[in-house]
This record gives C-alpha cells, sequence and structure tokens, in this order.
C-alpha cells in the first residue's frame, strides 16, 4: 500500500544514503543525521521514518558524537566463545536498546565472516571459524537485537576473509567449498537471526564485486534462502548502478554515486525496470514495517549504565578461555599471596578494544582517528588488588624486560597481560604477541615459574614461552568490565567455562596461505579503504583450501596445533559416558556428561561427526554441542539433535544438500581433539 503512494523520487530516496560524517563530499542533508555511519530519507506524508544507522560489532559507535554513553561488550569473537545462545541473545538486547536510547534505528552490526584467514584485522568482529558456532551465535544475536525493535544487520557477505586490498580483491572459491563454509554460516545467521538487512561486502567474490554479485544476492541469498530483507552496500562497496541492481543490491551507503540521480535516469531510460526499484523499495519498507521502526519510533534516553557493566562483565566471564594451568597454579589464592606483581601495557589502568568501524568510545574519550589503541578504563591492577586485600600488588608497564623480571622475581606470582591491537583496514603480518612482549614474558617466567599470561587479543597468537610459564588466560578484548571478568577467573570467583572459537596453530607457516597474499604495489592507497567505484578487482585470493576451514584444514593435513578449536580448561573436570545415536529425521545424540571434580562449572559438550569416505570431506566437522551447568559430582544426560543439513554435502549439481549414504561416526567430547566417546551410524 504504501509503495503504491509513493513517486519516483520517494522511491529514489529510500535506496541510498546521505554521506557520512568524515566521509569525502559533506551532504547537504547531513543535518538530518544523526551522527552514525549512514542514514536513509523517510517520506514524511506517508508516516515512513528515517533509517538511522550506526556501528554496532560489540557495542554502539559514534555515541560520543551524540554526547552519550555505550556499553563496550567483549569483542564478536570472545562472545562466540561462551558457545551460549542465551548470552548471544543478551548481547543484540542490549546493543539494540542503546541503538535506541541513541536515537538510532538501525544497527550495523552481525559480522559473521568465518576465520579463513587468522591474521585478518577484523576477526574479532567475527564469530570464529566454524559456520555452525558462528551461524548460530550471529543468528542469536540478531534475532534479539532486531527484537527490539531496530534494523537489523548480518555482514559483511561474503568471503571478505582479509582486509589487505579489501576494495580490489578478488576470492577465488568453489561453489561446493563456499556454501559448506563461510555460506553456510550466513545461512545460519539468516535463518535463526532474521535480520531486516544484509551487507555486502569490498571485495570480488569469483570476479564479481559482491555488492554487484547476482549469484551471492539474488541466487543464493534472495533465492534460496529466501531472504525478504534489503541488502545495503559497505561503504563505498557500490560499482554499479544496472549491473548492481539487476544483481540484487537495493541501497547503495553512504553516497548516492549510482542510486541517486543515475538510478533515476536509468529507471526513466527502462534501463532499469520499474519493476526491479519497486523490489528494492518493497524489501526496504517491508524491513522498516517487520522490525518495528514505523510502530515504534525511537525516543532518546539515557542508557542503563550498571546494568550495561553488569552483561558485559557476565558475558566477559563467560568468553574467558583457560588455556593453561600447570599444576592447578590457578585459581589464585587471595588470602596466601603476599606479593603479586601485575606487569604489562597500562594493566594499571585499562584493556584494550579492537579498531575501526567496530570500535566503541569509553567515557570522556574524543572521537579521534580510526585506528586509535583504545584501551578501556577497566584497570587489571585495582581489580587484582579488590580480590586480594591483603596483598601487596606491585605494577610494572614491562617496557624494560629487566626491571619487569625483577619485580616478578619478588613476588609470589607474577600476572603479565599481553596485548595484541588489531582493526578494520589492516591485517597482522603475523600471528606473534608484538612490541616485545615474548621476550618479556620469557624474562618475567624465567624469573619466576609462578607466571600467569593473561592474553587481550582479537585473534589467535603463537606462544613460544609456553612451557616456562604457569597458566595462561585467553581475556579477548574483555569489554568494559574486563577487568572484574578476569579478576574473577584468576581468583576462582568464577570458573572458567569458555572454548576456543578458533584453533591457535603452532605457527603461521601451518596456515593454509603461509604468506598473506598482499595487493599489487599501489593499488591499495590509504584512501583505497573507503573508496567507490574501481571497476574491476585488481588481484586474487585463490581460497584453494576450499572448506578446509580452521580445524578441517589442521585435522585434513595432520598438522600439530598449539590449541585446538573447542579447546578450554575449566577448575573442575568432566568425564563423558552413554553415548547414544538415533538416526531419524533427525538424528539425536545423547550421552551423560558428569563434573568428576570439586566445583561447580558448565562443561560445553561438542558432538562431531566424519561423513563417509564417498562424500570426500574433512575427517570431521561440529554436528552440535550443549552447554551443560554441573554442580560437584552431578551428572546430567544429554540429547542434541542434529539436523540432516549438518551431516550433509552440498550438491551443486542437483543444487541443494545432500546426505550421502554410508558410514558415518559421531563423536562426542569436550574440545575437536578430544573425543572420548565414538559410534557408528549407517546412513543408507
Ligand atoms: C565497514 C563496515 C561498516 C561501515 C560503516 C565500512 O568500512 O566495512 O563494517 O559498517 O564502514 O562504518
Amino acid at each position: 500500500m504504501v509503495l503504491k503512494e509513493m513517486t519516483l523520487d520517494e522511491k529514489i530516496d529510500l535506496i541510498h544514503g546521505n554521506g557520512m560524517p568524515g566521509w569525502r563530499k559533506p551532504s547537504p542533508l547531513a543535518y538530518l543525521g544523526n551522527g552514525g555511519a549512514g542514514f536513509v530519507l523517510g517520506v514524511e506524508r506517508l508516516g515512513i521514518p528515517l533509517i538511522q544507522m550506526s556501528d554496532a560489532a560489540y557495542g554502539v559507535r559514534g555515541s560520543q558524537m551524540n554526547g552519550r554513553y555505550s556499553t563496550a561488550l567483549p569483542s564478536n569473537v570472545a562472545a562466540a566463545a561462551s558457545w551460549d545462545t542465551s548470552a548471544a541473545c543478551e548481547y543484540g538486547a542490549l546493543i539494540g536498546r542503546e541503538l535506541r536510547a541513541q536515537g538510532y534505528n538501525m544497527t550495523l552490526g552481525g559480522g559473521v565472516n568465518l576465520a579463513r584467514e587468522l591474521r585478518n584485522g577484523r576477526t574479532f568482529e567475527y564469530q570464529g571459524e566454524d559456520p555452525l558456532l558462528a551461524g548460530t551465535m550471529v543468528g542469536n544475536r540478531i534475532k534479539c537485537e532486531g527484537e527490539q525493535h531496530v534494523i537489523s544487520d548480518i555482514k559483511h557477505y561474503a568471503i571478505n576473509d582479509q582486509e589487505s586490498g579489501r576494495n580490489e580483491v578478488n576470492a577465488i572459491i568453489g561453489e561446493r567449498a563456499m556454501r559448506e563454509s563461510d555460506l553456510l554460516a550466513f545461512e545460519l545467521g539468516v535463518e535463526i537471526g532474521n535480520p531486516s538487512a544484509v551487507m555486502c561486502s569490498y571485495n570480488a567474490v569469483n570476479g564479481d564485486f559482491a555488492c554487484e554479485n547476482k549469484f551471492l544476492l539474488t541466487e543464493v541469498l534472495k533465492k534460496d534462502w529466501k531472504f525478504k530483507g534489503f541488502v545495503l552496500s559497505d561503504w563505498g562497496g557500490t560499482h554499479s548502478t544496472v549491473k548492481a541492481s539487476a544483481a540484487g543490491l537495493d541501497n547503495e551507503e553512504p553516497e548516492q554515486n549510482f542510486y541517486g540521480a543515475s538510478m533515476k535516469a536509468a529507471v526513466q531510460a527502462g534501463t532499469v525496470p520499474m519493476a526491479e526499484l519497486d523490489d528494492h523499495v518493497l524489501r526496504i519498507l517491508r524491513s522498516e514495517f517487520a522490525s518495528g521502526v514505523v510502530d515504534y519510533p525511537t525516543k532518546k534516553f539515557v542508557v542503563d549504565v550498571e546494568a550495561g557493566f553488569e552483561t558485559a562483565r557476565t558475558i566477559a566471564e563467560q568468553s574467558i578461555v583457560l588455556l593453561k594451568n600447570q599444576g592447578g597454579a590457578l585459581p589464585l589464592d587471595a588470602g596466601r599471596l603476599r606479593t603479586i606483581a601485575v606487569i604489562g601495557t597500562n594493566a594499571d589502568m585499562g584493556m584494550i578494544s579492537g579498531g575501526g568501524s567496530a570500535q566503541v568510545d569509553p567515557p570522556g574519550m574524543q572521537q579521534g582517528g580510526w585506528q586509535r589503541h583504545v584501551w578501556f578504563p577497566t584497570s587489571p591492577m585495582k581489580a587484582i588488588q579488590a580480590q586480594a586485600k591483603s596483598a601487596e600488588v606491585k605494577f610494572d608497564s614491562g617496557a624494560d624486560v629487566n626491571s619487569a623480571a625483577a619485580l616478578a622475581k619478588k613476588s609470589d606470582v607474577a600476572i603479565v597481560f599481553a596485548h595484541q591491537w588489531t582493526s578494520e583496514g589492516m591485517d597482522l603480518p603475523n600471528l606473534s604477541l608484538p612490541e616485545n612482549q615474548d621476550a618479556l614474558i620469557e624474562k618475567v617466567a624465567a624469573a619466576n615459574p609462578h607466571t600467569i599470561v593473561v592474553l587481550e587479543t582479537g585473534t589467535a597468537v603463537t606462544m613460544p614461552w609456553l612451557s616456562k610459564v604457569s597458566g595462561v588466560v585467553e581475556a579477548w578484548y574483555a569489554g568494559s568490565k574486563g577487568a572484574d571478568a578476569v579478576a574473577n577467573i584468576l581468583f576462582g570467583e568464577v570458573n572458567p567455562s569458555a572454548k576456543l572459537p578458533i584453533t591457535f596453530p603452532m605457527s603461521v607457516a601451518d596456515l593454509p596461505h603461509p604468506t598473506l597474499v598482499k595487493p599489487p604495489a599501489g593499488a591499495q592507497g590509504a584512501a583505497a579503504v573507503m573508496r567507490t567505484g574501481s571497476a574491476k578487482p585488481t588481484f586474487s585470493v585463490d581460497y584453494s583450501e576450499g572448506l578446509k576451514v580452521g580445524y578441517k584444514w589442521y585435522d585434513a593435513e595432520k598438522k600439530q596445533v598449539l590449541f585446538p578449536f573447542g579447546f578450554g580448561l575449566s577448575y573442575t573436570t568432566y568425564s563423558y559416558s552413554g553415548l547414544h545415536v538415533k538416526h531419524g529425521a533427525e538424528t539425536t545424540v545423547s550421552f551423560t556428561v558428569k563434573n568428576t571434580g570439586s566445583r561447580a562449572g558448565a562443561e560445553i559438550a561438542e558432538v562431531y561427526a566424519a561423513l563417509p569416505a564417498a562424500a570426500n570431506e574433512p575427517p570431521k566437522r561440529l554436528v552440535g554441542w550443549s552447554k551443560v551447568a554441573l554442580k560437584a559430582g552431578e551428572s546430567r544426560e544429554v540429547t542434541v539433535s542434529v539436523a540432516p543439513r549438518m551431516l550433509s554435502i552440498y550438491d551443486v549439481e542437483a543444487h541443494g544438500w545432500k546426505l550421502v549414504p554410508g558410514e558415518y561416526a559421531i563423536m562426542v567430547g569436550g574440545s575437536s581433539q578430544e573425543l572420548p566417546l565414538h559410534e557408528g551410524m549407517d546412513v543408507k
């Protein structure tokens, strides 16, 4: 009904943005914006509101421009480490509420590019390397974010798996590989989360830029997955009018280089049919009604800071992975420690966060450069002192390794906070801790073997010092209350339960692409990060590893890893028994998990399948999991149902998922490399 009332100009208004603060050309309409990444005009006479968009990867960005405040949640890869769908829901709901509080009715969040390239500077914005885990987690986040009456979003569709040359790289990958890996994560995210919008990515896929890629946008997304929302381009990711429109791009952001006057002219000339334009507009209108932004206009209010802290802390506690705990070095006994050395850059003041458009600003900080290193004012030193009230807690920045080692030597325990800053718009040169931190840890551990390393990283790191320290905790980018969460884990107030959503390899030499493929010299200037319009990609990355992403690669190549996918320790222990597998319309996998230690905890029980040889698949894949809370000594029977698709391969010829007949193996346990329960399953 609304569409029928609209004039051509009103339709055109809906399909493009109107600039972004700091973007190249300031728009004369800039005054209508809300300080976010972009906005789309409404149709006032028909009651259609403006769409005000904000980036919101791990919290609402751009709040400072609004003079307002937002909670920084743990990074997305951290949240994935919780394997907890209700935590993912809380994560989304909090962001949805805070968006509306700041006058936004659309999120640019929900990143789910698969961690195919661990050096990708945006790994912290995504949900790890497994499509089932990533798709399920992002889907739950999106669902609950959208329920707050914001236009929800999933991004960056698709195969945007490295930042180097992202505007001009052509990702080469076969259809089956893509459908079973990166696209499966999106498919599940769309199915579970029902997002109102999909952001297509900068890169090209098999020759066509993602935002004018008919296969991705129309064949897969809109036809196969029956997506009813709209596709918007990443910022400057639109390259054409006629081709993009025919391919299925509905909205150009943040400007109108192709979807403003040129689109109007194309429609008038008949090179873009009116029906095609109507489909773009209808999809946007539909999303506005379906998400509730028409019925529930935003009203600015002050966010609940304390509640945000509480959510940020509890999610961080569920996200922190205990990687090493030699001889029960952890938890620390607050009553027994007399002296504690807290070592590491800014460990007296704050914890690092991830940069780029995901960046959330801490209170009081002026919005600055796009790639500043932002340390959140959550002080590890203070949080540790608050736990160990009678101990003397001393700080050393680690800038001088000898002074740090001297402090460690005279302390009962040394806790080193090591960081790896990552950001959009760049990739890491390698997976080593930067700034001499490996040497620092080495030296400190030599001075005091009771050394605990707390990692604040956006992706995996290598650990040449691993055998010399007594404990390692992966805290990721831990958000507004990261330090309290870390201290609660270190002192045993919280029993760690998280498990790695990405493999930590032994070395970059073991990655599918030991050398990152870079754009040809001169192709990628700083401006290229946000450029519009080159006609063709300038270089390619051939993802010849195909569907062997993450653990599937290391398994297939028989490469030893530092810490496997799905791995994480606890202060208690668990045992597994009694596996029963029933194959039917759904496959049900039942087993018993017992807490065999002396503390309450939560175990993430993982279910993997090995497909018959004829399927020609990597050795195993995750097909389900259950997070089980158990008191000391308690045991519980758990049933995990596995949908047929998770046991299938993608048959390109038949254009669909296919169950390959033969002998399957179902494996259950506490990590991808510790699967004590096995049962065969015959599929006819
Ligand atoms: C990023 C998107 C982001 C957009 C708007 C782009 O550079 O790739 O993730 O939503 O900018 O800030």
